[in-house]
């Protein structure tokens, strides 16, 4: 498999739900495909193909009224599923079959607060039913919300493993409300396949995390990894629930969108918000720093490793891209190489 294939036939986060407002649309690359995003008068979102097929200009140029897009040129008018309803040039008498024009529509979905686009491996073929789009546990759309975003200056693979990579935590992430280089020691952890990814399964979190004693009662964490990109982190707390919902979509060739999302059900963390975003910020910004270094690095394409048990969520992310590519060439049911095992690592 080529580096950094992207995967298809899977669905991708695409924008926070509140970026669409009710008869609003939004034009915005993913995949390398340009896409025109809406939310019609009902609610309902949408996800069309960015071209108009008359002559190429990007329907989000256009009008939308929570209906139809008119396109900015010469009118044409689509729904949101992408039929063609209007062309103003014709004359009454000039009969044309308007079931011939339509715009590719992408599956799209709003779930928990979060807009996803399904992309199919083949758009005449799309998948039925579709797969699920993976849940943050505990929790609903409407508890509080905090949504920050980033770009990454690179391929979605470096992406994927930089976000699952338990070593780099205290070079990259030390500061003094999180932890320091000092605080390094011992870790093991048990780990279990899950649907299309693993599960660090549930355990009590690192006594080193400082931020999680502001949490009180008994906390405990689990962190799952889906294909193609998506982390959800769960930490329990008492009888409160505070997660993180971490996605990265490939926007162009090495440019990765970033969301971390956090949903909570601790009504007090709310007043928190203002001062959480600079930390979440920070946070991200080592992430995207250390990253955007290692560029300088890649360009000159070397010969990396990944050992022993710190680098082994890394290899299990190659391992699941592989086996998901086969299964989808094979026209056969995905096996999930993760084995269940224990990792021990010094983090
Ligand atoms: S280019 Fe869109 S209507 Fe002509
Ligand atoms: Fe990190």
């Amino acid at each position: 498999m080529p580096e950094s294939e992207i995967l298809r036939d899977l669905w991708y986060m695409a924008v926070p739900g509140q970026q669409l407002k009710r008869g609003q649309m939004l034009g915005k690359i993913l995949l390398g495909q340009s896409l025109v995003l809406g939310r019609d008068a009902n609610g309902e979102v949408f996800a069309l193909r960015d071209i108009c097929p008359h002559r190429g200009i990007p329907l989000s140029h256009g009008q939308f009224d929570g209906r139809e897009i008119e396109c900015c040129y010469h009118g044409w008018r689509f729904n949101c599923g992408g039929g063609c309803t209007h062309i103003p040039s014709l004359l009454p008498n000039q009969k044309f079959d308007l079931d011939r024009v339509f715009v590719t529509r992408y599956p799209c979905r709003e779930v928990q607060g979060n807009v996803w686009v399904f992309f199919p491996e083949d758009e005449r073929h799309v998948p039925d039913p579709l797969p699920e789009i993976p849940i943050v546990p505990g929790v609903e759309a409407c508890h509080y919300r905090l949504v920050e975003r980033a770009l990454f200056p690179c391929s979605i693979d470096h992406a994927v493993v930089g976000l699952m990579d338990p070593a780099h935590g205290p070079f990259v992430h030390r500061s003094w409300w999180w932890r320091s280089r000092r605080s390094m020691h011992q870790k093991s952890k048990a780990f279990a396949p899950s649907h299309l990814g693993f599960t660090m399964v549930r355990h009590k979190p690192s006594s080193n995390s400082k931020a999680y004693k502001l949490l009180g009662g008994e906390v405990s964490t689990e962190i799952r990894f889906e294909l193609p990109s998506t982390r959800i982190e769960s930490i329990v707390a008492g009888r409160h629930h505070i997660c993180g919902l971490t996605t990265l979509t490939p926007l162009a060739d090495k440019q990765v969108e970033l969301h971390q999302v956090f949903y909570w059900t601790i009504p007090w963390l709310t007043i928190f918000r203002p001062l959480m975003r600079p930390f979440v910020r920070t946070f991200i910004e080592q992430d995207r720093d250390v990253v955007d270094k290692q560029q300088q690095g890649l360009n000159e394409d070397p010969q990396l490793m990944l050992i022993n048990d710190a680098d082994r969520p890394a290899r299990w992310y190659y391992q699941l891209k592989k086996e998901f590519q086969q299964s989808q060439t094979e026209q056969r049911a995905f096996v999930n190489p993760v084995p269940e095992t224990t990792l021990h690592w010094c983090s």
